[in-house]
């Protein structure tokens, strides 16, 4: 657990609050986490995501490991604490978006259960809803695809600590949404993503 290090500093409560700002974007804030292996498909739904989303007049705001790690987290690496660290910030950020209104599509590896489990916490104690959506796809799949060619530098030892070669990745267990994405199309798991938000009363039905 990270610890407060400042002292004397207390949370400062506005006017307007998180259910003004779900009724003026008429629309309810949400953080989709999205966890798997790196070449699972975890940007490229969410990205398709957010297109199905703008065209029901929805804002979502994409947060993803690749663009976050050349900003904010330009500091961490891939080290266990580095990732800890990587996901409890991705999560603080995922969580004022929410408070904001805006629907999060957070795509992270995310190796580490309980990191996830404790930004899902951070969601419960602000009373946030949290969904994560586990992008399945075997080590295998992913590593024909290589879309960045890193498996292949990572069996090459280029990469050190490379997860799914040489460092662990966690399955969730109790995901609220699976996608077994071998066996899927992206408009699948776009359609099977709306639905779970539509039954689940984060969006309407598509008018
Ligand atoms: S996480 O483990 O801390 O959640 P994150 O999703 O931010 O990872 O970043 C993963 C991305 O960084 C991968 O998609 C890949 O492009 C790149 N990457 C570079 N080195 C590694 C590594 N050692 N392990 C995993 N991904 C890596």
């Amino acid at each position: 657990m990270t610890e407060q290090k400042a002292t004397n500093v207390t949370w400062h409560d506005g006017e307007i609050t998180h259910k003004d700002r779900n009724k003026l974007l008429r629309q309810q804030g949400v953080t989709l986490w999205f966890t798997g292996l790196s070449g699972s498909g975890k940007s490229t739904i969410a990205v398709a995501l957010e297109q199905a989303l703008f065209e029901r007049n929805k804002l979502s705001y994409r947060l993803d490991g690749d663009n976050v790690r050349l900003g904010i987290n330009k500091n961490l690496g891939f080290s266990a604490d580095d990732r800890t660290e990587n996901i409890r910030r991705i999560g603080e950020i995922a969580k004022l978006f929410v408070d904001s209104g805006v629907i999060v599509l957070s795509s992270f590896i995310s190796p580490y259960r309980a990191d996830r489990d404790r930004v899902r916490d951070l969601h419960m104690h602000a009373s946030f809803a949290f969904i994560e959506i586990f992008v399945d796809c075997s080590l295998k799949e992913a590593e024909a695809r290589d879309p960045k060619g890193l498996y292949k530098k990572a069996r090459a030892g280029e990469i050190k600590n490379f997860t799914g070669i040489d460092d662990p990745y966690e399955a969730p267990t109790q995901a609220e949404i699976h996608l077994p994405t071998d066996k899927m199309t992206l408009d699948e798991e776009v359609d099977v993503i709306i639905a779970y938000l539509e039954q689940h009363g984060f969006i309407n039905r598509h008018q």
